[in-house]
């Protein structure tokens, strides 16, 4: 198994996966800070949830910061592209209401959590504290995973639409970010 990425000189691939992840939490933080925002007039059951889930993704991308700091690593270029489009998605979708916000969250962890999981796969051996990083915040993204997918128990139009658009953007977002 091999990541695609362009490094810069000096640059690891384990340096490379803590910055395209650390800015796809800010991604993360952006789309559910916007589901929150309109999920309380849409879908207000819902919101203690996504603060719940907030809250990890804060987690997360403040775990991935720690390790960009350690190794003396700038953020990616990639980081206010994925804290735009993550609000815009999730204003949309907040917008759209409870199944909208349900197959976003589905849709994005299928992505990421295939992304991470090849991730630990590759630097389990090279880059034990990357790994590390990795395999705490994947239990997280099954979580959201899993919940967000009872949510949407009968499969109606939702997914249909929001899957093929998330799906792309989120790996658009990534392939960029291992290049950039
Ligand atoms: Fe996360
Ligand atoms: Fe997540």
């Amino acid at each position: 198994m091999a990541i695609a990425a362009r490094l810069k000189p000096g640059e690891t691939l384990g340096d490379r996966v803590m910055k395209v992840d650390h800015a796809g939490e800010h991604g993360a933080i952006c789309i559910y800070r916007a589901q929150i925002r309109l999920a309380r007039w849409r879908a207000p059951d819902l919101v203690a949830e996504l603060r719940g889930f907030l809250a990890h993704e804060r987690r997360h991308r403040a775990l991935f910061g720690a390790e960009l700091a350690r190794r003396g690593r700038r953020r990616c270029r990639s980081y206010h592209l994925c804290g735009l489009g993550g609000f815009v998605l999730g204003a949309l979708t907040g917008l759209a209401g409870r199944r909208a916000i349900a197959a976003t969250t589905v849709a994005i962890e299928t992505v990421v959590l295939r992304h991470m999981r090849e991730q630990v796969a590759v630097l389990a051996a090279g880059d034990p504290a990357a790994a590390a990083t990795l395999r705490d915040i994947i239990a997280d993204e099954q979580e959201h995973h899993d919940r967000s997918d009872r949510r949407l128990a009968s499969p109606g139009l939702w997914p249909k639409l929001i899957n093929p658009i998330v799906t792309a953007s989120t790996e658009a977002v990534i392939w960029l970010g291992m290049r950039l």
